[in-house]
């Protein structure tokens, strides 16, 4: 796992936003894996910045929310339509999301893990952490191999992503997420934190053990995985852990 130091979010994004420009450049046809959230929003400013665009491309999302209306501004779908599909030129039809309003939400679990299976597997997946070291919504306590499936969401991440809806009331309980063992078949992983009230979870993510505990700790036994910081994401990490990019 490699870690980086970059100078604040905006160069993170920049970092991030060039290895993926290089990916679709070297293969237009390139399935990448978009994460949602605060952290990789400027990884996606700096592709709209740069002119890239994904005309060929196809995209995943890692996760979805249970039970909001179809067309919830806060929506995945929606967040991915706006930050991704049009400033990027993304084809609808291959940005994919889970649906979570399906009338059968662990089916719909089930086939978006064969979906991608079929694109070929996702080449380049971005990520954020959580404060409580989750990637997508796989909670502490996820087994590592979990196949994408219907979870529910700790008090914690509802309280975190309240900023998103006008309370922690109006935060949906449950999502379906990409499971463990279906990101870390992605061929490479990027991760990007930015904000200080992750420093405790990248800690426990370079120096602590591989386990359910921290489910981030997969990138640990990834074979090629990045972990793009800025200096509050690395509070208390000492220089010689990272590079400086
Ligand atoms: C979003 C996702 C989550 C976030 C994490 C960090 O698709 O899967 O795991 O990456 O909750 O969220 P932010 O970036 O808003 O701090």
């Amino acid at each position: 796992m490699r870690i980086l130091l970059t100078a604040d979010p905006s160069a993170a994004g920049d970092l991030v936003a060039r290895e993926i420009a290089r990916a679709v450049d070297r293969d237009p046809a390139t399935v990448l894996g978009v994460a949602t959230g605060g952290s990789p929003e400027p990884v996606y400013r700096s592709l709209a910045r740069a002119g890239v665009r994904l005309p060929h491309a196809t995209a995943f999302a890692l996760d979805e929310y249970v039970g909001l209306p179809p067309g919830h501004p806060e929506s995945y779908r929606a967040v991915l339509q706006r930050l991704v599909q049009l400033p990027l030129g993304l084809a609808a039809d291959r940005l994919h999301v889970p649906d979570g309003a399906a009338a059968d939400p662990d089916a719909e679990a089930a086939a978006y893990d064969a979906r991608i299976d079929e694109a070929g597997g996702v080449g380049l997946q971005l990520l954020g952490i959580g404060r409580n070291g989750h990637i997508a919504f796989n909670e502490p306590g996820s087994a590592l191999d979990t196949p994408t499936r219907v979870v529910r969401l700790t008090e914690d991440t509802r309280r975190a992503n309240a900023r998103f809806f006008t309370g922690i009331d109006d935060v949906p309980e449950r999502a379906i997420t990409q499971g463990l063992g279906t990101i870390a078949r992605a061929r490479r992983l990027m991760l990007i934190a930015t904000t200080e009230d992750k420093a405790d979870a990248v800690r426990a993510l370079v120096r602590g053990p591989v386990t359910s505990d921290l489910p981030a700790s997969i990138l640990r036994i990834h074979p090629d995985a990045t972990v793009v910081l800025t200096p509050e994401a690395a509070t208390g990490l000492s220089e010689e852990e990272f590079e400086a990019a």
